[in-house]
């Protein structure tokens, strides 16, 4: 798959097997910069990397920021091939961003290849070009847009994810499929529990569906100041629930969640039918973990965080919402009142599943 930028195109490549990896990682002027996890899990992978270009990296949010970055480009000066030197990541969107901000800083541009070993990173993130940092206890303050050169997905590594991790890209996957509309609605009523069993070949295919639906939207605009904001649709609800779980709930299970929670705001507007409510409901009731319920928090945090996401442009609370079938639209006067009666729906819905 070829993605547009304009910095240069990319392509995402896909993988069925982890061997690809031997001439990645052989790279001549390359750091590789590897998720802990990963290197633990796929040692015998690794082991003919020089230990002078190896570099372990703990997922950990409190690792994403400026100093693990500076940390890469430290390494990455010791190669003498300088701009042409490679930056090679492995991990999931941890790894992708502090390695894609380091690629963008240093030499203002090396090369960048990115192995999304996440289903979070591998259906959503791995596109689309962003980098982002931590910074000062806010998520996500600092950052960038930078594309890789090459992507390389490979879904047997989705094999090894904790369930948790697992789920939380199945969020993502089914969101872009209820925006699909009707053929990515019937597709996953048929194939859900597929994927809930992780087949290869199923996931495989739904990755790369969710690749070239968000493809369609960060061609047309790169730099997210028009169309793409739409895939903002059910963030607006997640970064909340993120906030006021203190991230114990996972991105894409929050945003799972907070599509629920946009659709029955969309309900009670009358701008979605009550049926196709229901079958995203469904789709997305199993792929929640156990608690995910947002009766547990308070709504004035809710909305407190819901209001300080940077994507709000003003006192108001903007939200991406569905109207009238499969159309998104951005709407800027969503009331505090009717976030609190979309909740409550949402969590009277998971108490009858
Ligand atoms: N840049 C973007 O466009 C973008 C988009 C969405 C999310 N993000 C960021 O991505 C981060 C979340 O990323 P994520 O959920 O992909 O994962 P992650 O990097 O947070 O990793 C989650 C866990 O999975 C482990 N792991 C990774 N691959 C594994 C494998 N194959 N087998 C077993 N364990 C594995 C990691 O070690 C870690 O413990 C957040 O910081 C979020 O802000 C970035
Ligand atoms: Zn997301």
């Amino acid at each position: 798959m070829n993605i547009k930028a304009s910095q240069h195109d990319y392509t995402v490549h896909f993988e069925d097997s982890p061997d690809f990896l031997a001439d990645l990682l052989a790279k001549p002027d390359a750091l590789c910069v590897v998720d802990r996890n990963v290197y633990r899990l796929y040692q015998p992978r690794f082991a003919g990397v020089d230990p002078e270009r190896l570099m372990l990296l703990d997922a950990l949010e409190e690792n994403k920021g400026l100093e693990a970055a500076l940390a890469i480009c430290e390494r990455m000066t010791a190669i003498p091939a300088r701009r042409n030197a490679w930056l090679v990541s492995v991990g999931g969107g941890i790894t992708q961003d502090v390695t894609g901000f380091a690629a963008n800083i240093l030499y203002r541009g090396v090369h960048w290849a990115f192995v999304p070993t996440t289903l979070l990173a591998a259906c959503d993130s791995c596109i689309g070009g962003k980098t982002s940092l931590n910074y000062k206890g806010f998520k996500n303050l600092l950052g960038t847009f930078f594309p890789p050169d090459d992507v390389y997905v490979c879904a047997s590594f989705f094999e090894t994810l904790t369930d948790q991790d697992f789920l939380s890209g199945l969020g993502e996957v089914v969101k872009f499929n209820a925006l699909m509309g009707e053929p990515g609605l019937s597709g996953l009523e048929t194939h859900l529990p597929a994927l809930l069993l992780r087949d290869p070949e199923t996931v495989r295919r739904y990755t790369e569906s969710s690749l070239a639906f968000k493809k369609t939207y960060i061609e047309q605009d790169e730099f997210d100041r028009g169309v793409r904001v739409h895939l903002n649709f059910a963030h607006t609800f997640g970064h909340a629930f993120e906030t006021v779980s203190r991230y114990a709930v996972a991105h894409g299970s929050a945003v799972a969640l907070g599509t629920m929670a946009a659709n029955h705001l969309s309900l009670l507007r009358g701008w979605l039918a009550a049926e196709t409510v229901e079958r995203i409901d469904r789709l997305i009731l199993p792929i929640l973990p156990a608690g995910c319920d947002p009766a547990q928090w308070e709504l004035s945090g809710i909305l407190a965080a819901m209001h300080k996401d940077k994507k709000q442009t003003d006192s108001r609370i903007t939200a991406v919402l569905l109207r009238s079938g499969f159309t998104l639209e951005i709407v800027h006067d969503v009331q505090p009142e009717e976030v609190g009666r979309a909740l409550a729906a949402v969590s009277a819905r998971m108490a009858s599943k």
